[in-house]
């Protein structure tokens, strides 16, 4: 009987952080000024990997990408505080959430893939030093960008389309703020 009721609900209910009413403030505040925080420390990096020609090199390049990929998954993750906050409502489409998961899914494969390229820069840098400038060239640190962006959105898609097949799920209430 439970379960016909939980599915006559279209979408999720996401509880959030806290059940206490007189937490809800309180957390909404300490997680929108951390969000903030961070926020403004990774548009920081890439402002100034942007506007200084010495932080013109493979390695800052690599860390204001991964400064954007920040941004964005914090964006993911804690937007639905901010609407359940501003809105009062806590429900959330299945296709809201599985678009979170796909975003939130493709940023992490992307900022992994983003670090192992990091990892390969530095790898160059030690062991062969005297052709650094070759090996690193702005062509391949592209590549290697584009590659990291293109293979995590585009590697997310299978499995985001097979959890979206499941129908039945065991509970659409999540103890949690997003999918
Ligand atoms: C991301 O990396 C690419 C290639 O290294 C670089 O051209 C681009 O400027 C970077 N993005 C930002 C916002 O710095």
């Amino acid at each position: 009987m439970n379960f016909i009721n939980q599915t006559l609900i279209k979408g999720f209910i996401l509880h959030g952080i806290s059940d206490i009413p007189e937490l809800h403030v309180f957390t909404f505040f300490l997680i929108l000024f951390i969000y903030l925080l961070g926020l403004a420390g990774n548009l920081a990096i890439v402002l100034l990997v942007c506007l200084d020609v010495h932080l013109h090199t493979p390695m800052y390049f690599f860390l204001s990408n991964l400064s954007i990929i920040d941004m964005s998954s914090s964006t993911t993750a804690l937007h639905r505080i901010f609407i359940a906050f501003a809105t009062q409502n806590k429900i959330v489409s299945p296709k809201a959430c599985m678009a979170e998961l796909y975003i939130f899914c493709s940023l992490t494969s992307n900022e992994l893939s983003i670090l192992a390229a990091m990892s390969y820069d530095r790898y160059v840098a030690i062991c062969r030093p005297l052709y650094y400038h070759t090996i690193m060239s702005r062509r391949l640190c592209g590549l290697m960008t584009l590659v990291s962006w293109g293979f995590g959105f585009i590697e997310m898609v299978p499995t985001v389309v097979f959890v979206s097949q499941f129908t039945c799920y065991i509970s659409k209430e999540i103890d949690h703020y997003f999918c």
